[in-house]
C-alpha cells in the first residue's frame, strides 16, 4: 500500500478543502452558483435528518442547464459522437439535440404528460435514450430508465411501482451482433398493466414487432411535434429521476434525485475529477440504465457542454478490438470506465491496445467495485503510458455524483493503486467500528457519511420509512453505504467491497434477496442462500445453495438449469448463476439467521473462521464436502 505514482507535481488544494470543510454549506451554496437558476434559492440546505433539501426555493430546470445554455456558444459543438454496434454513426450537434428535445418534450405534452408524472425508459444505447431523458427533465416529469438487460417481470415491478403511463421503448437493439427484442419484453411487461396507457416505439432495428391499440412510432410522433418548448420553471428538489436499484432485502428499491442539488454534485465532480476543457472528447462506457450513466454520459457532460462518446454495443464486439478502435477513432481524451472491462481487456493481451494510437488520452477513470492494485497498474501503463492519472472514483446509485476521488481538475496528490484516496471537499466521510468509533488506522471498518451533501438521494419512491431503516438506522446520524473500508498512514481510502449482501457482478449490483425469493419460488425449493464468490473477469460471481423440500427426488442438473432459467426470466441474464449446490440444509445461527459469511468462506476456499454461534456444524461439513468435490 505504500507504492506511490507521482503523475505531475503538487499537493492538496489546502485553502479550498480547508474552507469546504470548515462550512460545507457555505461551500456547496458557491458551487450552486455554476448553474443556470431562473430564480434564486433563499436557503441553502434544509436538513431534517434525514432528509436533505438544497437550495431551498430556488427555480431551476435540468435540461435547461444541460441544452440552453449552450445554445449561444456552442450550437454547432458536437455533444455526442454516437457508434452504433453495427457500424452505424451520427454526430449530434447540441443545437440538434436542443431541436429533438423540444420536439419530444411536445410529444409527451400529447400523450398527455404533466410535471410530476412518471415516464419509464427501456431503451437501448441510442441518442434517443438521452433525448427522453431531457424530454422529461425539460417538463418535469420524472423519468425511471430501466437497464436493457432487465427481463419482462423487473420491468412490470418496476412500473407498477413508479406507475408510469408511458413506456419509451425500441424494436430493438443490438448487443453481439443480435437483436434484443425490447419491445416484445415490454408487451409482455404490461399485459396486466392497464394504467399504461401509451407505449412510443422507436425503430431501430427494423425487426417485425406486434402492434396494438396502445403503441405509437417515435418517427410519426416527430414528424407532426412542433420544435420549440419552453423549460419548465421547477423548484430546485423537483424529482428528476427515480433509478431502482438492489438493497439487502426484497425487490430492487426506487432511487429519487432531486434537481438543483445533484445537478450541483455532478457540475462540480465533474470539472474537479475529468479537469474538464472545451476540446476534450470523453468517453464513458457506462451503459445509462445504471447510475453512472444517469450522471456522467447524460447529465454531467452536458452540463459542461462537453463532447462525448456514446457506443451502443459489446466492448468486445465484433472482437476484442473495439474500444481501442472506438477511441482511436474519435481522439478521445478521457476514458472513463469499469474494473472488470478493464480485467477483460487485459486478458486479450497488450498488442491489442498496443497497436492502436491512443496518445490523446490525457486522464483515465474508474468505477463500479474495487479495482485491482496489478489491473490499475496495467491500465496506467498500457492505456495511459505512464502518463495519465487514474481517477479511482467511488459513490452509489444515492450518491448520485462522485464521492470519494483523486482530482486532478483540482489538485494533483501521489496516487496508489487500488486506493480512492480522498473524498471530495465539502463531503465528510470516516471509517468507524460496528459502534460508530473513528478506528486506528489501517484497520478494516464501515465506511460513512456524516453530514448530507448535494447529490444525496431525495429518498426512495414512496418509501420514506424504508429510507430511514436501510441507510440511517446502523449509526445515528450518519449515512451508511454498506462498504468496507479502511484509511492508511497518509489518510487514503481503500475501498474493500460490500459490508452486506449486495453482490457487484461485474459491477451491475443485485441483492442476494431477490436472487434468494426468486429460486425458491420454484416448486421444488424450500430454502436458497447466495453469495458471490471472486471472479478473475467480473470481479464477483454468483453461487446459490439450495435445499430442496422434503422428498424431493429430482435430477439436479435439470433443476439447476430450470432455476438459471427462472432467474433470466425474472430478473435478467446477469443474475445467472454461475453453479448451484444442492445441500440439505444451510448453516444457521441458533437465532435461525442463514450464516452467509460461512457460505461465501467455503464457496471461496478461505477458513471459515469463527462459528461459536453456528446452530449445527454437520450443516457445514456436509457443505465444504460438496464444494470441495465439486472443485477438485
Ligand atoms: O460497493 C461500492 C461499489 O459499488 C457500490 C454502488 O453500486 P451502484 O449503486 O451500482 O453504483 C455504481 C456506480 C457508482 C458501492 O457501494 N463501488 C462503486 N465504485 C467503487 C466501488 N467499490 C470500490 N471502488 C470503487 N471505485
Amino acid at each position: 500500500m505504500s507504492e506511490k505514482y507521482d503523475v505531475g507535481l503538487g499537493n492538496h488544494n489546502v485553502t479550498l478543502r480547508k474552507n469546504a470543510n470548515s462550512d460545507f454549506v457555505s461551500f456547496w451554496d458557491n458551487q450552486a452558483k455554476n448553474l443556470h437558476w431562473f430564480s434564486p434559492w433563499n436557503q441553502t440546505l434544509d436538513w431534517n435528518p434525514p432528509f436533505a433539501k438544497w437550495f431551498v426555493g430556488g427555480k431551476i430546470n435540468a435540461c435547461y442547464n444541460a441544452l440552453d445554455v449552450h445554445q449561444e456558444t456552442k450550437s454547432d459543438k458536437p455533444a455526442i459522437l454516437w457508434e452504433g454496434e453495427n457500424g452505424d454513426s451520427k454526430t449530434i450537434a447540441y443545437s440538434d439535440l436542443f431541436i429533438e428535445v423540444q420536439k419530444f418534450a411536445n410529444v409527451l405534452k400529447s400523450l398527455g404528460v404533466i410535471k410530476g408524472d412518471r415516464v419509464t425508459i427501456y431503451l437501448p444505447m441510442v441518442p434517443e435514450l438521452i433525448v427522453s431523458m431531457l424530454a422529461c427533465a425539460r417538463i418535469g416529469a420524472i423519468h425511471t430508465v430501466i437497464f436493457s438487460g432487465f427481463s419482462a417481470t423487473s420491468i412490470k415491478d418496476r412500473i407498477d411501482d413508479s406507475k408510469s403511463e408511458i413506456v419509451i421503448t425500441a424494436d430493438g437493439g443490438y448487443r453481439r451482433g443480435k437483436i434484443i427484442k425490447l419491445k416484445e419484453v415490454v408487451d409482455d411487461a404490461i399485459k396486466d398493466l392497464d394504467f399504461v396507457r401509451h407505449v412510443v416505439v422507436l425503430e431501430r432495428t427494423k425487426n417485425p414487432i406486434s402492434i396494438s391499440s396502445k403503441d405509437k412510432f417515435w418517427n410519426n410522433l416527430m414528424d407532426d411535434a412542433s420544435d420549440s418548448c419552453d423549460a419548465e420553471r421547477l423548484d430546485s428538489d423537483h424529482p428528476l429521476y427515480i433509478l431502482y436499484t438492489s438493497g439487502t432485502t426484497g425487490k430492487p428499491k426506487g432511487v429519487l434525485h432531486g434537481t438543483g442539488g445533484y445537478l450541483t454534485h455532478l457540475y462540480s465532480t465533474f470539472k474537479w475529477a475529468f479537469d474538464i476543457k472545451d476540446s476534450d472528447v470523453f468517453f464513458c462506457t457506462a451503459d445509462i440504465g445504471w447510475v453512472t450513466g444517469h450522471s456522467y454520459v447524460v447529465y454531467a457532460p452536458l452540463l459542461h457542454g462537453a463532447t462525448q462518446i456514446m457506443y451502443e454495443g459489446a466492448p468486445d464486439f465484433p472482437d476484442n478490438s473495439r474500444m481501442w478502435e472506438i477511441l482511436e477513432k474519435y481522439g478521445a481524451t478521457i476514458f472513463y470506465t469499469t474494473p472488470t472491462a478493464l480485467r477483460m481487456f487485459m486478458k486479450f493481451g497488450d498488442d491489442i491496445p498496443n497497436s492502436f494510437n491512443l496518445s490523446s488520452i490525457r486522464l483515465l477513470g474508474s468505477v463500479g467495485e474495487p479495482i485491482n492494485p496489478e489491473v490499475w497498474k496495467w491500465y496506467f501503463k498500457i492505456i495511459g503510458k505512464e502518463k495519465c492519472p487514474i481517477i479511482d472514483t467511488w459513490w452509489q446509485t444515492e450518491t448520485g455524483g462522485m464521492m470519494i476521488s483523486p482530482l486532478p481538475g483540482l489538485e494533483t496528490i501521489p496516487l496508489k493503486p487500488g486506493s480512492g484516496t480522498f473524498p471530495i471537499p465539502g463531503v465528510d466521510i470516516s471509517v468507524v467500528d460496528e459502534y460508530g468509533s473513528e478506528i486506528p488506522n489501517n484497520t478494516k471498518g464501515y465506511l460513512v457519511i456524516r453530514k448530507p451533501w448535494p447529490g444525496m438521494l431525495l429518498g426512495l419512491w414512496k418509501n420514506d420509512e424504508k429510507y430511514k431503516s436501510v441507510y440511517w438506522s446502523k449509526y445515528l446520524d450518519c449515512y451508511y453505504p454498506g462498504d468496507y473500508a479502511l484509511k492508511d498512514d497518509d489518510g487514503y481510502l481503500w475501498l474493500l467491497g460490500r459490508a452486506d449482501d449486495v453482490l457487484k457482478i461485474a459491477g451491475h449490483r443485485l441483492g442476494t434477496a431477490e436472487l434468494e425469493s426468486c429460486i425458491v419460488s420454484d416448486e421444488h425449493v424450500s430454502e436458497s442462500a447466495v453469495c458471490g464468490i471472486s471472479d478473475d473477469i467480473k470481479g464477483e460471481s454468483i453461487i446459490a445453495f439450495v435445499v430442496l423440500k422434503d422428498g424431493i427426488v429430482i435430477d439436479e442438473s435439470l433443476l439447476e438449469k430450470n432455476i438459471f432459467n427462472k432467474i433470466r426470466i425474472d430478473i435478467g441474464p446477469i443474475a445467472t448463476p454461475k453453479k448451484i449446490y444442492f445441500v440439505k440444509k444451510l448453516p444457521k445461527t441458533r437465532s435461525g439467521k442463514i450464516m452467509r459469511r460461512l457460505l461465501k468462506s467455503i464457496a471461496n476456499g478461505e477458513n471459515i473462521g469463527d462459528t461459536s454461534t453456528l446452530d449445527d456444524e454437520s450443516a457445514v461439513t456436509e457443505i465444504q464436502k460438496i464444494v470441495n468435490s465439486a472443485l477438485n
